[in-house]
């Protein structure tokens, strides 16, 4: 199966991504994939100041999936631009990369734009207003206030002319009219889902498993809200939709793909496989060789297969 696609303007190899936050730079992963092979990779979130993040433990596996509560740790804007950029221009060249950007203020989203715009070496940006474990602003992201969503992407898109996705949350009562804000200030497209609240106890203690408390969940448990979210973003917009939340296998990635993905992330299936998104590759090929599958772009969308 074919497995290029165009979307916002980028020709993507394939359509598999690495998540924001689950791959660091693309420096950290040179030691266990192959990251030219992949479509390309989402940068961690940078955020204005370096941060160091929420206390230990961050991260609580269970059944179906993991809790976090990384608090954004990142090198902050200028060593994102002097050291970890200039390595992805120099290294990166069939991948391509999306850098993900989060403000506490409306501002400082303009700020990142502005201060990382002329670096080289990536094809767009991803705005991170979905971020569940930011204390500030009362843990209320972005993405769930519509005002804020209209400014932040009309505010990035007068500063910058690459493509910018906005990425938004999962438990977002008004997802079509949030999508439609971001597309009418100037979004290329649509990053869905980031991680959902939860909460895990210790059944034995009673006290949070994270040392923050609350976290985001990832991985399985999250599949069944992301491929909601993109149907019904699918149902409002034609932007391009990047599809996260729960992809471990080929049927996972076809299941976006059929209700409006263009591309797929993945992000906690590579914690436990960090060969997860080159096996997902490889699986999708063999998958369009069985299935008669002739390319990914083409591959039918619930709508047409319905009709
Ligand atoms: C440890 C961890 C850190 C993350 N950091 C970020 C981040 O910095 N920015 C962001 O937009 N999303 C972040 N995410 C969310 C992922 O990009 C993704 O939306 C989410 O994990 C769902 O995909 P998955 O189920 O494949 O992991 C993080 C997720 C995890 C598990």
């Amino acid at each position: 199966m074919k497995l290029s696609i165009q979307a916002f303007g980028v020709d993507f190899q394939n359509p598999v991504l690495l998540a924001a936050g689950t791959c660091g730079f693309g420096m950290e992963l040179v030691d266990v994939l192959d990251i030219e092979a992949l479509g390309g990779f989402v940068t961690k979130s940078i955020t204005l100041e370096a941060r160091l993040g929420n206390p230990a433990p961050r991260v609580a596996e269970f059944e179906s999936g993991m809790i976090n509560s990384v608090g954004l740790a990142n090198p902050g804007l200028a060593r994102a631009r002097s050291e970890k950029l200039p390595w992805i221009a120099a290294n990166v060249r069939r991948a391509k990369v999306l850098v993900s950007v989060a403000g506490h203020t409306v501002e400082e989203y303009f700020q990142l734009i502005e201060g990382l715009d002329e670096a080289d070496g990536f094809a767009g940006f991803e705005i991170n207003l979905s971020c569940p474990n930011d204390a500030r602003r009362d843990g209320v992201p972005f993405a769930l206030d519509l005002d804020a969503v209209s400014k932040i992407i009309a505010g990035c898109r007068e500063r910058t002319g690459r493509p910018i996705s906005a990425k938004l949350a999962p438990n977002d009562p008004r997802l079509p009219q949030t999508i439609k804000r971001a597309e009418e200030a100037g979004a290329n497209a649509i990053t869905l889902v980031n991680t959902a609240p939860g909460l895990l106890l210790d059944p034995d203690s009673g006290q949070a498993r994270l040392g923050q408390g609350a976290g985001g969940v990832s991985g399985p448990a999250l599949f069944p809200m992301g491929i909601r979210a993109v149907k019904e973003a699918r149902a409002v917009s034609s932007l391009p939709i990047l599809g996260v939340g729960g992809v471990l296998s080929v049927s996972d990635a076809v299941a976006y793909r059929r209700v409006g993905a263009d591309l797929i992330q993945m992000g906690t299936a590579t914690f436990a496989a960090p060969r997860a998104a080159e096996d997902l590759i490889s699986g999708l090929m063999r998958w369009g060789k069985e299935s008669d599958v002739c390319s990914w772009s083409e591959l039918g969308r619930m709508e047409d297969l319905e009709a």
